[in-house]
């Protein structure tokens, strides 16, 4: 028996989530065979105590076949933080903010900035202390959507004031650049302007802080895992196949980040007619139920087309705060609500978990940017 047959074996345990197994991964880190004892040390990022118990069992039913009476599986993984955010030293280099909530979506168009902006004025409008990054470099949108266009913000010594609307702080690559001038960036730009945007910006001690993403899981998307814990992850889908099959890529790469799902937001589910309101199916509904079961995920919302929401956003009068009474502004509400519950159960549980992503792009996240 020698450590190359040991590590043969261990080439059949497979990384949880992944298809590459622990050793093509570099994780295994020490074998030492003595008689019919073996001990190995793998070294993991992730601290998620379900990981460090499947790779036990798996490689110690692996070594086990191979006829050894005793192994010892030592994992080597960092310390779960104690609680959110500000115990994650070096972590967060955004300490101000409690949690934060990403905002994605597999392809643009399909309302992520509008469901942002409605989700984070009904957090306010429910006493929370919150604020909107709108982290889609290449297209910001969300000042007009607040009705913050051309509202240049404050610079005070090298940080930056963010706007205010509707209760909520507002920041956007947007609001630092003259109109209509054209953006083109470089992954490492996007990364540098993210970074920027969480550390330079003067946010008061938020509850929340709601990022919206650009759409794809890039750049981005990795920069913000490493730099703050990101308490909950939420995805922005219509219901058509096309926009569902993206959005699950949204939510492999929420797994892979160890963000928590706080769940699926089906949009333009359903048309309600403004004269009659009764409610008509367009592009269908319902569809994202089951993509979100399988991550285990809810569906917190079903927004329906309605002329409002696209009015709202067009004038910066979202529809949550000027019509609160609509069947969409409620819908709106509830889904705050999930979320702030759902918030508060991950800290409850020890806070997000995140920590561990590495500086380099995790295995099977893709590195490319935007579709
Ligand atoms: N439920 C809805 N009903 C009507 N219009 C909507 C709805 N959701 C979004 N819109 C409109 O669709 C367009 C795209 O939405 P937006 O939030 O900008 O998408 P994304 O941020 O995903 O690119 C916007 O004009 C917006 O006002
Ligand atoms: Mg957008």
């Amino acid at each position: 028996m020698t450590n190359e047959t040991v590590l043969d074996a261990l080439k059949n345990v497979t990384y949880p989530g992944f298809t590459k197994d622990i050793v093509t991964f570099g994780f295994v880190k020490n074998v030492e065979i003595a008689g019919d004892k073996v001990t190995i040390v793998i070294d993991i990022t992730s601290s998620a105590p379900e990981v460090k118990a499947q790779l036990t069992d798996e490689a110690t039913t692996e070594l086990k076949k191979l006829g050894f009476l005793a192994v010892d599986v030592h994992i080597d993984a960092p310390q779960p933080p104690k609680q959110m955010s500000n115990s994650v030293t070096g972590k967060n280099i955004a300490p101000h903010v409690k949690n934060f909530v990403m905002v994605s979506s597999g392809k643009g168009g399909v309302g992520k900035s509008t469901t942002s902006v409605n989700i984070a004025i009904a957090m306010a409008m429910q006493g929370k202390k919150v604020g909107i990054l709108d982290a889609d470099i290449y297209g910001p949108n969300i000042p007009r959507m607040m009705g913050l266009n051309n509202v240049k913000p404050e610079i005070q010594g090298n940080k930056v004031m963010p706007l205010q609307a509707y209760g909520v702080e507002m920041m956007s690559m947007g609001s630092l650049m003259e109109d209509g001038q054209s953006l083109i960036w470089r992954g490492s730009m996007i990364m540098k302007a993210i970074e920027q945007f969480l550390r330079d910006i003067l946010w008061s001690e938020l509850d929340v802080l709601v990022i919206d993403m650009p759409p794809g899981t890039g750049d981005a998307q990795l920069t913000l895992a490493q730099s703050v814990p990101v308490t909950a992850g939420i995805v922005v889908t219509t219901p058509q196949q096309v926009s569902l099959d993206d959005s699950k890529r949204s939510l492999d790469m929420f797994e892979k980040l160890h963000i928590p799902i706080a769940g699926v937001v089906e949009n333009m589910s359903g048309f309600i007619c403004p004269s009659c309101e009764t409610e008509s199916d367009i592009f269908g509904m319902g569809t994202s139920k089951e993509v979100a079961a399988a991550y285990n995920a809810e569906l917190i919302a079903q927004i329906p087309i309605e002329p409002a929401i696209r009015i709202g956003g067009d004038t910066g009068k979202p529809v949550t705060f000027h019509n609160p009474d609509s069947e969409t502004a409620k819908r709106y509400q509830t889904a705050a609500s999930n979320l702030l519950a759902f918030i508060e159960k991950v800290n409850a549980e020890g806070g997000a978990d995140n920590s561990a992503v590495q500086p380099t792009t995790p295995p099977g996240v893709s590195a490319c940017s935007t579709k």
